[in-house]
Protein backbone atom coordinates (compact mmCIF):
# COMPACT_ATOMS: atom_id res chain seq x y z
CA UNK A 1 0.00 0.00 0.00
CA UNK A 2 1.12 3.42 -1.17
CA UNK A 3 2.50 5.12 2.37
CA UNK A 4 2.04 8.47 1.15
CA UNK A 5 -1.09 8.29 0.81
CA UNK A 6 -1.77 7.13 4.15
CA UNK A 7 -0.13 9.38 5.99
CA UNK A 8 -2.20 11.85 3.79
CA UNK A 9 -5.66 9.95 4.52
CA UNK A 10 -4.91 9.90 8.15
CA UNK A 11 -3.82 13.55 8.44
CA UNK A 12 -7.24 14.66 6.77
CA UNK A 13 -9.00 12.70 9.06
CA UNK A 14 -7.14 14.44 12.22
CA UNK A 15 -7.81 17.46 10.93
CA UNK A 16 -11.54 16.83 10.72
CA UNK A 17 -12.44 15.67 14.17
CA UNK A 18 -10.26 18.68 15.33
CA UNK A 19 -12.56 20.84 13.55
CA UNK A 20 -15.42 18.52 14.71
CA UNK A 21 -14.03 18.98 18.28
CA UNK A 22 -14.44 22.29 18.26
CA UNK A 23 -17.93 22.68 16.25
CA UNK A 24 -19.80 19.61 18.55
CA UNK A 25 -23.22 21.19 19.82
CA UNK A 26 -23.21 24.04 17.89
CA UNK A 27 -23.95 25.04 14.19
CA UNK A 28 -21.15 26.30 12.00
CA UNK A 29 -21.59 28.93 9.79
CA UNK A 30 -23.63 28.19 6.57
CA UNK A 31 -24.39 24.69 7.97
CA UNK A 32 -27.96 24.72 7.12
CA UNK A 33 -27.83 27.27 4.15
CA UNK A 34 -29.26 25.25 1.40
CA UNK A 35 -31.55 23.25 3.34
CA UNK A 36 -33.02 26.47 5.06
CA UNK A 37 -32.98 27.74 1.30
CA UNK A 38 -35.44 25.22 0.62
CA UNK A 39 -37.58 25.06 3.60
CA UNK A 40 -37.94 29.23 3.79
CA UNK A 41 -40.22 29.83 1.19
CA UNK A 42 -42.77 28.07 -0.48
CA UNK A 43 -43.31 26.74 -4.20
CA UNK A 44 -45.13 25.79 -7.30
CA UNK A 45 -44.51 22.18 -6.15
CA UNK A 46 -44.84 22.11 -2.79
CA UNK A 47 -47.78 20.45 -1.08
CA UNK A 48 -50.82 22.49 -0.53
CA UNK A 49 -50.11 21.82 3.87
CA UNK A 50 -46.52 23.22 3.74
CA UNK A 51 -45.64 26.26 6.00
CA UNK A 52 -42.36 28.08 5.39
CA UNK A 53 -40.70 28.74 7.89
CA UNK A 54 -37.73 27.82 10.49
CA UNK A 55 -40.08 24.98 12.67
CA UNK A 56 -39.59 23.31 9.46
CA UNK A 57 -35.88 22.31 9.96
CA UNK A 58 -36.25 22.61 13.87
CA UNK A 59 -38.59 19.54 13.41
CA UNK A 60 -36.19 17.59 11.23
CA UNK A 61 -33.88 18.32 13.54
CA UNK A 62 -35.35 17.18 17.24
CA UNK A 63 -39.14 15.85 16.28
CA UNK A 64 -39.30 14.04 13.42
CA UNK A 65 -38.39 10.14 14.22
CA UNK A 66 -37.21 7.68 11.10
CA UNK A 67 -36.51 4.27 11.27
CA UNK A 68 -34.04 2.96 8.93
CA UNK A 69 -34.56 -0.40 7.69
CA UNK A 70 -31.27 -2.28 6.56
CA UNK A 71 -27.83 -0.44 7.33
CA UNK A 72 -26.40 -2.61 4.28
CA UNK A 73 -25.69 -0.85 0.42
CA UNK A 74 -28.23 1.10 0.62
CA UNK A 75 -28.55 1.49 4.57
CA UNK A 76 -25.28 3.13 4.81
CA UNK A 77 -26.30 5.52 1.93
CA UNK A 78 -29.73 6.12 3.24
CA UNK A 79 -28.25 6.81 6.96
CA UNK A 80 -25.07 9.20 5.47
CA UNK A 81 -28.05 11.23 3.77
CA UNK A 82 -30.41 11.76 6.15
CA UNK A 83 -27.89 12.68 8.79
CA UNK A 84 -26.55 15.46 6.80
CA UNK A 85 -29.94 16.74 6.00
CA UNK A 86 -30.41 17.36 9.12
CA UNK A 87 -32.34 14.89 10.77
CA UNK A 88 -31.32 14.41 13.76
CA UNK A 89 -33.62 11.49 15.33
CA UNK A 90 -32.97 8.38 13.45
CA UNK A 91 -33.20 4.51 14.67
CA UNK A 92 -31.54 2.04 12.12
CA UNK A 93 -32.69 -1.88 12.21
CA UNK A 94 -30.13 -4.48 10.63
CA UNK A 95 -30.12 -7.96 12.08
CA UNK A 96 -26.48 -8.46 10.36
CA UNK A 97 -22.85 -8.38 11.23
CA UNK A 98 -20.30 -6.59 9.19
CA UNK A 99 -17.93 -8.71 6.46
CA UNK A 100 -14.90 -8.08 4.79
CA UNK A 101 -16.86 -8.27 1.21
CA UNK A 102 -18.99 -5.14 2.33
CA UNK A 103 -16.07 -2.83 3.08
CA UNK A 104 -16.25 -1.60 -0.86
CA UNK A 105 -19.36 -0.37 -0.69
CA UNK A 106 -20.47 0.23 3.01
CA UNK A 107 -18.63 3.16 3.81
CA UNK A 108 -19.69 3.60 7.24
CA UNK A 109 -17.63 0.32 8.31
CA UNK A 110 -13.75 -0.26 8.51
CA UNK A 111 -11.73 -3.44 8.84
CA UNK A 112 -12.21 -2.88 12.23
CA UNK A 113 -16.00 -3.76 12.72
CA UNK A 114 -15.62 -6.61 10.94
CA UNK A 115 -17.79 -9.20 13.31
CA UNK A 116 -19.92 -6.24 14.84
CA UNK A 117 -23.42 -5.80 13.96
CA UNK A 118 -24.18 -3.54 11.07
CA UNK A 119 -26.70 -1.36 12.96
CA UNK A 120 -24.46 -0.44 15.82
CA UNK A 121 -21.10 -0.19 14.25
CA UNK A 122 -23.31 2.44 11.43
CA UNK A 123 -24.96 4.32 13.99
CA UNK A 124 -21.56 5.11 15.73
CA UNK A 125 -19.77 6.22 12.63
CA UNK A 126 -22.49 8.40 12.04
CA UNK A 127 -22.68 10.25 15.46
CA UNK A 128 -19.05 10.46 15.36
CA UNK A 129 -19.43 12.61 11.91
CA UNK A 130 -22.48 14.40 12.26
CA UNK A 131 -22.76 16.30 15.15
CA UNK A 132 -26.29 17.00 16.38
CA UNK A 133 -27.36 13.39 14.94
CA UNK A 134 -28.18 10.49 17.12
CA UNK A 135 -28.92 7.54 15.28
CA UNK A 136 -30.47 4.44 17.64
CA UNK A 137 -29.38 0.95 16.50
CA UNK A 138 -30.88 -2.08 16.61
CA UNK A 139 -29.15 -5.48 16.52
CA UNK A 140 -32.46 -7.40 16.18
CA UNK A 141 -34.07 -8.73 13.30
CA UNK A 142 -37.52 -6.90 11.85
CA UNK A 143 -39.78 -9.58 13.60
CA UNK A 144 -38.19 -8.62 16.73
CA UNK A 145 -40.54 -5.57 17.47
CA UNK A 146 -44.15 -4.94 17.50
CA UNK A 147 -46.47 -2.87 16.13
CA UNK A 148 -45.86 -0.15 18.91
CA UNK A 149 -42.35 0.06 18.12
CA UNK A 150 -43.15 0.51 14.21
CA UNK A 151 -46.16 3.16 15.25
CA UNK A 152 -43.48 5.53 17.13
CA UNK A 153 -42.03 6.44 13.93
CA UNK A 154 -42.93 9.24 11.56
CA UNK A 155 -41.49 7.38 8.18
CA UNK A 156 -40.02 4.50 7.57
CA UNK A 157 -37.27 3.72 5.27
CA UNK A 158 -36.45 0.51 3.66
CA UNK A 159 -32.59 -0.07 2.12
CA UNK A 160 -33.09 -3.84 2.33
CA UNK A 161 -32.35 -6.63 -0.38
CA UNK A 162 -35.08 -9.03 0.80
CA UNK A 163 -38.48 -8.94 -0.51
CA UNK A 164 -39.82 -11.04 2.23
CA UNK A 165 -38.97 -8.34 5.07
CA UNK A 166 -39.82 -5.66 2.52
CA UNK A 167 -43.21 -7.68 2.48
CA UNK A 168 -43.07 -8.08 6.23
CA UNK A 169 -42.43 -4.43 6.98
CA UNK A 170 -45.14 -3.38 4.62
CA UNK A 171 -47.86 -5.76 6.83
CA UNK A 172 -46.67 -4.31 10.10
CA UNK A 173 -46.89 -1.17 8.62
CA UNK A 174 -51.22 -1.79 6.90
CA UNK A 175 -51.68 -3.79 10.36
CA UNK A 176 -51.29 -0.49 12.25
CA UNK A 177 -54.05 1.74 10.32
CA UNK A 178 -56.73 2.44 12.80
CA UNK A 179 -60.21 3.04 11.70
CA UNK A 180 -62.38 5.34 12.87
CA UNK A 181 -66.34 5.53 12.17
CA UNK A 182 -65.23 3.60 8.34
CA UNK A 183 -62.76 6.19 7.96
CA UNK A 184 -59.10 5.92 7.71
CA UNK A 185 -57.39 7.97 11.08
CA UNK A 186 -54.70 9.95 9.34
CA UNK A 187 -52.80 9.76 12.55
CA UNK A 188 -51.88 6.30 12.29
CA UNK A 189 -50.46 6.49 8.78
CA UNK A 190 -46.52 5.51 8.90
CA UNK A 191 -45.65 5.95 5.51
CA UNK A 192 -43.16 3.96 3.49
CA UNK A 193 -40.25 4.83 1.40
CA UNK A 194 -38.62 1.66 -0.03
CA UNK A 195 -35.18 1.29 -2.16
CA UNK A 196 -34.30 -1.98 -4.49
CA UNK A 197 -31.22 -2.31 -6.14
CA UNK A 198 -29.90 -5.11 -8.71
CA UNK A 199 -26.87 -4.61 -10.02
CA UNK A 200 -27.27 -1.56 -12.53
CA UNK A 201 -31.02 -1.65 -11.95
CA UNK A 202 -33.02 -0.27 -9.35
CA UNK A 203 -36.27 1.27 -8.35
CA UNK A 204 -37.65 3.97 -5.29
CA UNK A 205 -41.28 4.00 -4.17
CA UNK A 206 -43.40 5.72 -1.74
CA UNK A 207 -46.52 4.10 0.06
CA UNK A 208 -48.98 5.67 2.37
CA UNK A 209 -50.23 2.81 3.84
CA UNK A 210 -53.85 2.24 3.04
CA UNK A 211 -54.15 5.27 0.77
CA UNK A 212 -51.81 4.02 -2.54
CA UNK A 213 -50.19 1.20 -3.82
CA UNK A 214 -48.63 -1.00 -1.03
CA UNK A 215 -46.32 -3.94 -1.30
CA UNK A 216 -48.44 -6.61 -2.11
CA UNK A 217 -50.71 -4.80 -4.04
CA UNK A 218 -48.04 -4.57 -7.08
CA UNK A 219 -46.39 -8.26 -6.04
CA UNK A 220 -46.09 -9.03 -9.21
CA UNK A 221 -43.82 -6.36 -10.60
CA UNK A 222 -41.29 -8.33 -8.36
CA UNK A 223 -39.49 -11.66 -9.51
CA UNK A 224 -39.08 -14.51 -7.50
CA UNK A 225 -35.40 -13.85 -5.92
CA UNK A 226 -32.52 -15.50 -7.06
CA UNK A 227 -29.60 -13.40 -5.65
CA UNK A 228 -28.17 -13.10 -1.98
CA UNK A 229 -25.79 -11.07 -0.43
CA UNK A 230 -22.64 -13.09 0.41
CA UNK A 231 -22.61 -12.04 4.32
CA UNK A 232 -26.02 -13.88 5.03
CA UNK A 233 -24.95 -16.80 2.91
CA UNK A 234 -21.56 -17.43 5.02
CA UNK A 235 -23.30 -16.25 8.38
CA UNK A 236 -26.89 -15.84 8.62
CA UNK A 237 -28.82 -18.23 6.64
CA UNK A 238 -32.45 -17.77 7.07
CA UNK A 239 -33.70 -19.58 3.87
CA UNK A 240 -33.70 -23.05 1.88
CA UNK A 241 -31.98 -20.59 -0.80
CA UNK A 242 -29.38 -19.53 1.27
CA UNK A 243 -28.04 -23.03 2.23
CA UNK A 244 -27.88 -23.78 -1.75
CA UNK A 245 -26.10 -20.81 -2.35
CA UNK A 246 -23.62 -21.41 0.39
CA UNK A 247 -23.28 -25.17 -1.09
CA UNK A 248 -22.35 -23.15 -4.31
CA UNK A 249 -20.42 -20.58 -4.12
CA UNK A 250 -18.27 -21.88 -0.92
CA UNK A 251 -18.24 -25.08 -0.60
CA UNK A 252 -18.22 -26.77 -4.45
CA UNK A 253 -15.02 -24.52 -4.77
CA UNK A 254 -13.10 -25.81 -1.38
CA UNK A 255 -14.31 -29.46 -1.88
CA UNK A 256 -14.17 -29.74 -5.44
CA UNK A 257 -16.26 -32.59 -5.89
CA UNK A 258 -15.89 -33.59 -9.80
CA UNK A 259 -12.30 -32.82 -9.55
CA UNK A 260 -10.23 -29.87 -9.68
CA UNK A 261 -11.07 -26.86 -11.67
CA UNK A 262 -14.62 -28.29 -12.87
CA UNK A 263 -16.99 -26.09 -13.05
CA UNK A 264 -20.54 -26.25 -11.57
CA UNK A 265 -23.22 -27.15 -14.44
CA UNK A 266 -26.91 -26.67 -13.86
CA UNK A 267 -28.08 -29.34 -16.09
CA UNK A 268 -25.83 -31.90 -14.69
CA UNK A 269 -27.95 -34.20 -12.56
CA UNK A 270 -24.92 -35.70 -10.70
CA UNK A 271 -23.70 -32.10 -9.62
CA UNK A 272 -27.10 -30.77 -8.90
CA UNK A 273 -27.65 -33.83 -6.50
CA UNK A 274 -24.30 -33.11 -4.54
CA UNK A 275 -25.58 -29.62 -4.49
CA UNK A 276 -29.06 -30.96 -2.77
CA UNK A 277 -27.10 -33.43 -0.62
CA UNK A 278 -25.40 -30.58 1.11
CA UNK A 279 -27.61 -27.95 1.39
CA UNK A 280 -29.56 -30.52 3.01
CA UNK A 281 -26.98 -30.89 5.58
CA UNK A 282 -26.35 -27.19 5.85
CA UNK A 283 -30.66 -26.68 6.24
CA UNK A 284 -30.91 -29.38 8.54
CA UNK A 285 -27.87 -27.65 11.14
CA UNK A 286 -29.60 -24.37 10.79
CA UNK A 287 -33.16 -25.75 11.25
CA UNK A 288 -34.31 -24.41 7.59
CA UNK A 289 -37.10 -26.59 5.48
CA UNK A 290 -37.85 -26.39 2.54
CA UNK A 291 -34.93 -27.68 -0.13
CA UNK A 292 -35.55 -29.82 -2.96
CA UNK A 293 -34.18 -30.70 -6.02
CA UNK A 294 -36.13 -28.64 -7.78
CA UNK A 295 -35.20 -25.39 -5.86
CA UNK A 296 -31.95 -26.36 -5.70
CA UNK A 297 -31.70 -26.36 -9.65
CA UNK A 298 -33.67 -23.26 -9.75
CA UNK A 299 -30.93 -21.44 -7.48
CA UNK A 300 -27.57 -22.40 -9.51
CA UNK A 301 -27.92 -19.13 -11.19
CA UNK A 302 -25.12 -15.84 -11.63
CA UNK A 303 -25.05 -13.91 -8.77
CA UNK A 304 -25.54 -10.45 -9.66
CA UNK A 305 -22.91 -7.98 -8.10
CA UNK A 306 -23.71 -4.94 -5.63
CA UNK A 307 -23.06 -1.89 -7.65
CA UNK A 308 -22.17 1.44 -5.65
CA UNK A 309 -23.12 3.47 -8.20
CA UNK A 310 -26.51 2.53 -7.94
CA UNK A 311 -27.34 2.41 -4.01
CA UNK A 312 -26.22 5.68 -4.46
CA UNK A 313 -28.79 6.91 -6.83
CA UNK A 314 -31.70 4.95 -5.02
CA UNK A 315 -30.81 5.71 -1.61
CA UNK A 316 -30.41 9.27 -2.93
CA UNK A 317 -33.99 9.20 -4.30
CA UNK A 318 -35.68 7.67 -0.87
CA UNK A 319 -33.55 10.03 1.26
CA UNK A 320 -35.31 12.94 -1.53
CA UNK A 321 -39.26 11.60 -0.78
CA UNK A 322 -37.79 10.73 3.30
CA UNK A 323 -37.37 14.56 3.51
CA UNK A 324 -40.31 16.06 1.35
CA UNK A 325 -42.49 13.62 3.46
CA UNK A 326 -41.54 14.85 6.64
CA UNK A 327 -41.29 19.03 5.89
CA UNK A 328 -44.00 18.92 2.59
CA UNK A 329 -41.72 20.91 0.90
CA UNK A 330 -42.74 19.71 -2.62
CA UNK A 331 -45.38 16.61 -3.31
CA UNK A 332 -44.17 13.04 -2.90
CA UNK A 333 -42.95 10.92 -6.00
CA UNK A 334 -46.22 8.96 -7.19
CA UNK A 335 -45.18 6.75 -7.11
CA UNK A 336 -42.53 4.34 -8.00
CA UNK A 337 -39.53 5.60 -10.08
CA UNK A 338 -37.44 2.70 -12.03
CA UNK A 339 -33.65 3.63 -12.54
CA UNK A 340 -31.96 1.29 -15.14
CA UNK A 341 -27.97 2.24 -16.15
CA UNK A 342 -27.18 -0.61 -17.72
CA UNK A 343 -26.42 0.25 -21.21
CA UNK A 344 -26.99 4.65 -21.34
CA UNK A 345 -29.21 5.60 -18.76
CA UNK A 346 -33.08 5.04 -18.71
CA UNK A 347 -35.25 5.97 -16.10
CA UNK A 348 -39.40 7.02 -15.41
CA UNK A 349 -42.03 7.35 -13.04
CA UNK A 350 -45.71 5.67 -12.92
CA UNK A 351 -48.36 5.29 -10.54
CA UNK A 352 -48.78 1.55 -8.97
CA UNK A 353 -52.29 1.11 -8.99
CA UNK A 354 -53.98 0.52 -5.27
CA UNK A 355 -55.80 -3.12 -5.60
CA UNK A 356 -59.34 -3.82 -4.03
CA UNK A 357 -58.40 -7.07 -3.00
CA UNK A 358 -54.79 -6.66 -2.10
CA UNK A 359 -53.48 -9.86 0.37
CA UNK A 360 -52.49 -6.98 2.76
CA UNK A 361 -54.26 -3.58 2.17
CA UNK A 362 -57.46 -4.97 0.92
CA UNK A 363 -60.78 -4.86 1.92
CA UNK A 364 -62.10 -7.89 1.05
CA UNK A 365 -62.09 -11.62 2.53
CA UNK A 366 -59.61 -13.56 0.32
CA UNK A 367 -60.82 -16.80 -1.37
CA UNK A 368 -59.23 -19.63 -3.21
CA UNK A 369 -61.06 -22.06 -5.62
CA UNK A 370 -60.42 -25.59 -5.83
CA UNK A 371 -61.93 -28.96 -6.73
CA UNK A 372 -63.10 -31.32 -3.57
CA UNK A 373 -60.77 -33.34 -5.62
CA UNK A 374 -57.54 -30.94 -5.35
CA UNK A 375 -54.85 -31.80 -2.54
CA UNK A 376 -53.84 -29.85 0.22
CA UNK A 377 -50.44 -29.70 -1.69
CA UNK A 378 -52.01 -27.93 -4.13
CA UNK A 379 -53.24 -25.60 -1.88
CA UNK A 380 -49.90 -25.20 -0.82
CA UNK A 381 -48.35 -24.84 -4.29
CA UNK A 382 -50.97 -22.49 -5.07
CA UNK A 383 -49.80 -20.42 -2.12
CA UNK A 384 -46.23 -20.78 -3.10
CA UNK A 385 -46.61 -20.02 -7.13
CA UNK A 386 -49.18 -17.33 -8.10
CA UNK A 387 -47.78 -14.23 -8.59
CA UNK A 388 -50.18 -12.25 -6.10
CA UNK A 389 -49.04 -14.57 -3.21
CA UNK A 390 -45.64 -15.59 -3.77
CA UNK A 391 -45.69 -16.94 -0.43
CA UNK A 392 -42.44 -18.87 1.38
CA UNK A 393 -43.54 -21.94 3.75
CA UNK A 394 -47.27 -21.19 4.43
CA UNK A 395 -48.45 -22.90 7.41
CA UNK A 396 -52.44 -24.06 6.96
CA UNK A 397 -54.99 -24.34 10.30
CA UNK A 398 -59.11 -24.40 10.14
CA UNK A 399 -61.39 -24.24 12.86
CA UNK A 400 -63.50 -27.55 12.43
CA UNK A 401 -65.81 -29.15 14.56
CA UNK A 402 -65.56 -26.44 17.19
CA UNK A 403 -61.91 -27.06 17.47
CA UNK A 404 -58.35 -25.35 15.53
CA UNK A 405 -57.30 -28.15 13.69
CA UNK A 406 -53.50 -27.63 12.39
CA UNK A 407 -53.81 -29.17 8.08
CA UNK A 408 -49.73 -28.65 7.81
CA UNK A 409 -47.24 -26.30 9.64
CA UNK A 410 -43.62 -26.33 7.88
CA UNK A 411 -41.98 -24.50 10.54
CA UNK A 412 -41.99 -26.90 13.77
CA UNK A 413 -40.37 -29.74 12.60
CA UNK A 414 -42.19 -32.37 14.75
CA UNK A 415 -45.81 -30.36 14.00
CA UNK A 416 -44.00 -30.63 10.05
CA UNK A 417 -43.86 -34.42 10.37
CA UNK A 418 -47.32 -34.92 12.16
CA UNK A 419 -49.19 -32.87 9.71
CA UNK A 420 -46.84 -34.22 6.46
CA UNK A 421 -48.95 -36.91 5.73
CA UNK A 422 -52.26 -34.30 5.01
CA UNK A 423 -50.61 -33.11 2.32
CA UNK A 424 -51.64 -36.51 -0.01
CA UNK A 425 -55.34 -35.87 1.27
CA UNK A 426 -57.79 -34.34 -0.73
CA UNK A 427 -59.92 -31.14 0.68
CA UNK A 428 -63.09 -33.84 0.85
CA UNK A 429 -60.64 -35.94 2.75
CA UNK A 430 -60.07 -33.22 4.98
CA UNK A 431 -63.78 -32.54 5.78
CA UNK A 432 -62.79 -28.88 4.29
CA UNK A 433 -66.50 -27.81 2.68
CA UNK A 434 -67.55 -25.15 0.66
CA UNK A 435 -66.79 -21.67 2.70
CA UNK A 436 -64.64 -23.22 4.94
CA UNK A 437 -62.25 -20.81 6.38
CA UNK A 438 -57.93 -21.22 5.76
CA UNK A 439 -55.91 -19.22 8.00
CA UNK A 440 -52.76 -19.06 6.41
CA UNK A 441 -49.64 -18.30 8.37
CA UNK A 442 -45.95 -17.50 6.65
CA UNK A 443 -42.88 -15.48 6.75
CA UNK A 444 -44.09 -12.64 4.17
CA UNK A 445 -46.93 -11.57 6.67
CA UNK A 446 -46.76 -9.95 10.34
CA UNK A 447 -50.24 -11.84 10.94
CA UNK A 448 -52.49 -14.88 9.56
CA UNK A 449 -54.75 -14.21 6.64
CA UNK A 450 -57.73 -16.02 6.22
CA UNK A 451 -58.98 -17.41 3.08
CA UNK A 452 -62.45 -18.56 2.11
CA UNK A 453 -62.81 -21.86 0.23
CA UNK A 454 -64.79 -22.11 -2.73
CA UNK A 455 -65.17 -25.43 -3.15
CA UNK A 456 -65.93 -26.97 -6.79
CA UNK A 457 -67.37 -30.62 -6.55
CA UNK A 458 -66.78 -32.43 -9.23
CA UNK A 459 -67.90 -36.39 -9.56
CA UNK A 460 -66.02 -39.23 -10.80
CA UNK A 461 -66.84 -41.35 -13.10
CA UNK A 462 -66.04 -44.90 -11.18
C1 LIG B 1 -32.06 -2.22 -18.56
O1 LIG B 1 -31.32 -1.81 -19.67
C2 LIG B 1 -30.80 -2.86 -20.46
C3 LIG B 1 -29.90 -2.27 -21.53
O2 LIG B 1 -30.51 -1.14 -22.13
C4 LIG B 1 -31.95 -3.67 -21.04
O3 LIG B 1 -31.46 -4.74 -21.82
C5 LIG B 1 -32.79 -4.21 -19.88
O4 LIG B 1 -33.92 -4.91 -20.38
C6 LIG B 1 -33.25 -3.07 -18.98
N1 LIG B 1 -33.90 -3.67 -17.81
C7 LIG B 1 -35.01 -3.16 -17.27
C8 LIG B 1 -35.56 -3.89 -16.10
O5 LIG B 1 -35.55 -2.16 -17.68
C1 LIG C 1 -58.27 -20.90 17.43
O1 LIG C 1 -57.25 -20.08 16.88
C2 LIG C 1 -57.57 -18.70 16.89
C3 LIG C 1 -56.50 -17.95 16.12
O2 LIG C 1 -55.24 -18.41 16.45
C4 LIG C 1 -57.74 -18.23 18.34
O3 LIG C 1 -58.06 -16.87 18.38
C5 LIG C 1 -58.83 -19.06 19.00
O4 LIG C 1 -58.91 -18.71 20.36
C6 LIG C 1 -58.55 -20.55 18.87
N1 LIG C 1 -59.73 -21.29 19.33
C7 LIG C 1 -59.65 -22.40 20.07
C8 LIG C 1 -60.94 -23.06 20.42
O5 LIG C 1 -58.58 -22.87 20.42
ZN1 LIG D 1 -51.96 -3.43 -0.98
Amino acid sequence: MNMRYISYDTLMIRLVVLYIDDKIGSDWPGRWTHVRKILARTGPFAHPDFEPGPEVLEFLQKTCKVLVVGAGGLGCELLKNLALMGFGNIHVIDMDTVDISNLNRQFLFRPKDIGKSKAEAAAQFIMSRVPGCIVTAHFKKIQDYDEDFYRSFHIVVCGLDSVIARRWINGMLVNILSNEDGMLDPSSIVPMVDGGTEGFKGNARVVIPGMSACIECTLDLYPPQVNFPLCTIAHTPRLPEHCIEYVRVLLWPKEQPFGDGVEIDGDDPEHIQWIYDKSLDRATMYNIHGITYRLTQGVIKHIIPAVASTNAVIAAVCTTEVFKLATSCCNPLNNYMVFNDTDGLYTYTFEAEKKENCLSCGQTVQSMEFSNKAKLQDVIDYLTQAPEYQMKSPGITTYIDGKNKTLYMPTVPSIEERTRPNLKKTLQELELGDGQELVVADITTPTSIVFKLKLIVTMTDD
